[in-house]
């Protein structure tokens, strides 16, 4: 069924039509895993803007507010340069645009990794000032006392091991992880740092298969899975690759359509009737009241 919004001028809010159901909470999420099984697997996408998150938000559990944004919408070549101006801006964004899923909002690079102190300044100013549920960090067993540190003074957080991309100058590029037994273990070990730390969830990118299975039996948390395995707890996908916008993606990316191609037939369209004068039409314009 498909989804219509009226904006209400007073609260600046686009309405949806049917009403959605009520907004998810970490807790629901996070009890998604009982016993180590998941039986209704968790679905995450990330969303940037207000209109996108309209548009997701009845499909989805959780929206995250990637740093992926530094590439996807600022045409940074990496999330190293996203500040947390630019993340709690389009954080609340995406709040206001949505009304079911939770909303992750990831902290940049930068803004956690000095201290607990630090993570815990910059993760409840991402909190306040967009309404987000919960922030993500990457790090695995380094960030166990800080994921801590932020659950018992009020802030969820959601862990990402694997391959963490805010990491890409000491890993030296974006390549799959786990290759060898150490690290492999390590990716274990780190999960199950987090877990036992308090995340409320685990995303796993881009690491061997037989890894993400590991992970997700050994942790107690659900893992969000991308570039890793069906078998975990729930799937994320940059929605900008999934709905291909991008020629290259990753090969883990499944391209569900192809928007970039519908966007420009579209735009080459309007180019043509611009020029040759037959947009706007009587349709788009207006016309003195006759009489
Ligand atoms: O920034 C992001 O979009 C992410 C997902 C790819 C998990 O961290």
């Amino acid at each position: 069924m498909s989804t219509t919004f009226k904006l209400d001028t007073s609260t600046s809010r686009a309405n949806p039509t049917p009403q959605p159901m009520k907004r998810l909470t970490v807790p629901k999420i996070r009890a998604h895993k009982a016993d180590g099984e998941t039986k209704d697997p968790l679905v995450m996408l990330t969303a940037y803007t207000a209109r996108q998150a309209q548009l997701l938000d009845a499909h989805c559990d959780l929206l995250l507010v990637g740093d992926s944004l530094g590439q996807v919408i600022y045409g940074l070549p990496s999330t190293i340069p996203v500040t947390l101006d630019m993340m709690a801006n389009h954080a609340a964004a995406v709040v206001r645009g949505s009304y079911h899923s939770v909303v992750v909002v990831d902290m940049p690079f930068g803004s956690y990794e000095g201290s607990k102190e630090q993570a815990f300044e910059s993760a409840s100013r991402l909190l306040k000032e967009s309404g987000a549920a919960a922030v993500k960090l990457e790090g695995g067993e380094q960030m166990a006392e800080t994921v801590s540190f932020l659950n018992q003074r009020g802030i969820p957080v959601m862990g990402h091991v694997g391959l963490t991309p805010q990491a890409v100058n000491v890993l030296g590029g974006y390549m799959a992880r786990g290759r060898d037994g150490a690290e492999a273990e390590k990716i274990v070990g780190d999960a199950k740092a987090l877990d036992e730390a308090g995340a409320f969830a685990i995303v796993l990118e881009g690491v061997l298969e037989p890894i993400a299975i590991e992970a997700t039996k050994a942790v107690s948390c659900p893992t969000i899975g991308i570039g890793a395995s069906a078998q975990c707890d729930g799937q994320v996908l940059v929605t900008e690759d999934m709905l291909g916008m991008f020629e290259r993606v990753p090969r883990f990316v499944k391209k569900y359509e192809n928007i970039a191609e519908v966007i420009e037939k579209t735009v080459a369209q309007y180019a043509e009737e611009v020029r040759a004068r037959s947009f706007p039409t009587a349709d788009q314009t207006y016309q003195p009241k006759k009489g």
